[in-house]
């Protein structure tokens, strides 16, 4: 019995499947209000009820933001296609890195963070936020920081306006906003473990609209 549990325990970590971790819903890729009419109504909300999302609508706007589209295309472009973003999701029972490929959320820290992103008593301290991160060194860093930082930021505004699109068109009574991430970098890096090219370029604010 032990061994059978000790294989299937291997097995799920081979998965990327520990119990820590949370296989999350296939996004929803349908639906919701037409792209043009999305664009029109697209607004950034302060005002959000306490509570993260659901694992089905936070699926949904990782996957918008930056998911595999077909093949190895991302929902957002990045320069050169180097793929530099990381999405670190802030939910009341912890932080976790977000892996695309298997739409699994990989815990970071058990713990509630979500009040770190923001200033004390901020409207971001009881919602899901998600910490968009380029990657820097997918750029040559060493050789060229100004280009290799533009890059990183023009990345992040991608990923960052597609979570806008699919809060605002999936007309499921979401709201988000996206904000600087400089504030609070240096202390979220270092709970998130970020090596020193991973910039902390804006979190993405999403929950309920009051
Ligand atoms: C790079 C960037 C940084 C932003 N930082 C913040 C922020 O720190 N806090 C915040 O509440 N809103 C922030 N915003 C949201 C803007 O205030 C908002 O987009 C702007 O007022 C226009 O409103 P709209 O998004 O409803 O059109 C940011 C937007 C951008 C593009």
């Amino acid at each position: 019995m032990k061994k059978v549990a000790s294989l299937l325990a291997l097995a799920l970590l081979g998965l990327g499947l520990n119990a820590q971790n949370i296989k999350l819903p296939e996004p929803k890729k349908e639906g919701g209000e037409s792209i043009l009419k999305t664009i029109a109504i697209r607004q950034s909300d302060r005002s959000f009820k306490d509570g993260d999302i659901s694992l089905q609508d936070l699926s949904t706007i990782l996957w918008a933001g930056f998911g595999y589209s077909h093949g190895e295309k991302r929902t957002a472009p990045t320069a050169m296609n180097r793929q530099d973003i990381s999405l670190y999701v802030f939910l009341e029972q912890g932080i976790y890195l977000w892996n695309a490929k298997d739409n699994v959320l990989e815990l970071i820290k058990k713990g509630d963070y979500r009040k770190d992103t923001d200033r004390p008593n901020g409207f971001a301290s009881k919602v899901t936020n998600i910490a968009i991160v380029s990657d820097l060194d997918k750029y040559d860093v060493k050789k060229n920081h100004h280009t290799a930082y533009t890059f990183g930021v023009m990345s992040a505004a991608y990923v960052s306006e597609n979570m806008y699109l699919a809060a605002d068109g999936m007309q499921k009574n979401i709201g988000t906003v996206t904000r600087y991430g400089g504030h609070q970098e240096k202390e979220v890096a270092e709970i998130l473990g970020l090596g020193e090219y991973q910039r902390i370029l804006l979190f993405q604010t999403v929950g309920y609209k009051k």
